[in-house]
């Protein structure tokens, strides 16, 4: 059941407050428009148009009123949610136009994460008529999307451990009918160990695992998704501080990204061969935990020798995406919140995406921009792949120095995938450190529907 679908329906006709959206520019001729009482209602009111600015708007009969809200020059995807916010219970209609993209900011206004809330404010549904009723249902699975992401993210890590993550993944594949493997614990040691050493100190009910998804005709392309799934990160022996290690619930925010847009992919029947994989683990700390300067084989068969424990994102995203090369993929797509430098080079709001081919970029730059879901491109930069070299492995797991850490994170994992094979990294924030309209505080799905735009333009269904 959609928690969004029905919060767009198609007008009938239907009585239903109105709603006009009124930029700057546009605000003398739509005063001019308005009856005097109305007028005179918005000049008291002193509403200038302003985006987030509002005012109500008193009818001729009781019980009769309208509202109008302030937005920018151009339309945009959150001008709605601002409304959906600030309006009670009840049906509405634009006065004009249709919501078109904005549906969906209309729609996400109505997210809220009460799991936890013993009382939970119930604010009833503010439902908007449409004219354009074809919209509704990708609006509402893109909600839905979202509100996934949000909600694995939200969840505490101790409600949502590795056991969890695979949980939702083998739902998924249950309503999918797609198969699932998954590798798990000691079982890891052989094929997968980066992934076994960063989840071994974890209670044995957490142990890690791989987890994998197929769906599809295998005739078609083969696409492959992958997401660090990290239930809590501590940091390891190089443990985190306090402020650092408040926030690590998140870290699996990758795979959230993953399962969410494996979702989508699937709930549109993109002609793929779908294959997801997650890497689920905690980064606990224990006797048996991981040490600096330990040395670990990866799949792909290179040394890796730990400089820091805390860098164990890309140690689990190695062994994925190689395991994910081995199919010879035609795109690989893999969702992390890898650094707290990328948080550093361009805050909260703006993934870091990295790309190895040109025109991939260039194709997933113009959907994230079709969308209005923004992401940064950062370089793989070649000459910074010398600052992995160990003295006595192939490579450390971490840079020395630090300098441009979300690219040197990037470049190790740029180790694990063969050149000819096309492949994004979002390195993620996947949080919202301040609330705007349809954007709370909390997780967040970022470069996800840019992602599936792209998906939707590069494998278009017949
Ligand atoms: N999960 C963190 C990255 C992170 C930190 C994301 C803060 C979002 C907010 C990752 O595992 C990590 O600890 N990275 C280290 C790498 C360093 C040790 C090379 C970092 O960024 O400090
Ligand atoms: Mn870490
Ligand atoms: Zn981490």
């Amino acid at each position: 059941m959609s928690r969004f679908a029905h919060l767009l329906q198609p007008d009938q006709g239907q009585e239903a407050r109105s709603i006009s959206l009124v930029s700057k520019s546009g605000l003398e001729d739509w005063l001019k428009s308005l009856p005097e009482r109305a007028r005179t209602a918005v000049l008291a009111d002193r509403f200038t148009g302003a985006p987030g600015d509002y005012v109500i708007l008193p009818g001729d009969r009781p019980g009769e009123w309208s509202a109008a809200f302030g937005i920018g020059p151009k339309p945009g995807l959150w001008d709605l949610a601002a409304a959906a916010k600030a309006l009670p219970e009840g049906l509405y209609r634009l006065d004009q136009g249709s919501p078109g993209a904005a549906g969906l900011g209309w729609m996400l206004a109505h997210y809220r994460y009460d799991r936890f809330l013993s009382k939970t404010e119930t604010v009833g549904d503010r439902i908007l008529l449409t004219t354009e009723p074809g919209l509704i249902a990708e609006q509402a699975r893109l909600a839905e999307a979202t509100a996934l992401v949000r909600d694995m993210v939200n969840c505490p890590a101790a409600d949502l451990g590795p056991a969890e993550i695979q949980a939702a993944i083998e739902q998924m594949a249950t309503d999918f009918d797609a198969q699932i493997s998954v590798t798990r614990g000691d079982d890891l040691s052989t094929g997968f160990a980066m992934i076994h050493a960063v989840g071994q100190a974890a209670d044995r009910t957490r142990a890690p695992r791989l987890i994998e998804l197929e769906w599809g005709n295998p005739a078609n392309p083969r696409l492959a998704i992958v997401g660090k799934g990290v239930a809590f990160d501590t940091g390891g022996l190089n443990i985190k501080t306090g402020g650092f290690m408040r926030q690590m619930k998140k870290d699996m925010g990758g795979a959230a990204h993953a399962i969410a847009l494996a979702k989508l992919v699937m709930e549109a029947r993109l002609p793929v061969r779908l294959h997801l994989l997650v890497p689920a683990v905690e980064n606990a700390i224990s006797a048996n935990a991981l040490r600096p300067g330990d040395i670990l084989k990866s799949r792909k068969g290179t040394t890796v020798e730990i400089d820091n424990t805390d860098a164990e994102g890309r140690l689990i995203l190695g062994d994925a995406l190689a395991k994910a090369s081995e199919d010879h993929p035609d795109l690989i797509l893999d969702f992390a919140t890898l650094t707290g430098a990328a948080r550093v080079a361009l805050g909260p709001d703006l993934p870091a995406m990295f790309a190895n081919h040109e025109d991939l970029a260039a194709a997933l730059l113009q959907a994230s921009a079709d969308v209005s879901d923004p992401c940064w491109r950062m370089p793989l930069w070649d000459r910074y792949d010398d600052m992995l070299k160990s003295d006595i492995a192939d490579m450390v797991n971490s840079a020395e120095g630090g300098m441009a850490g979300c690219v040197t994170a990037a470049l190790f994992l740029r180790r694990f995938v063969p050149e000819a094979i096309q492949w994004v990294h979002f390195d993620t924030f996947a949080w919202r450190p301040t609330a705007s309209p349809g954007r709370p505080k909390g997780g967040e799905a970022m470069g996800l529907r840019a992602s599936f735009e792209l998906l939707k333009r590069r494998y278009p269904v017949d």
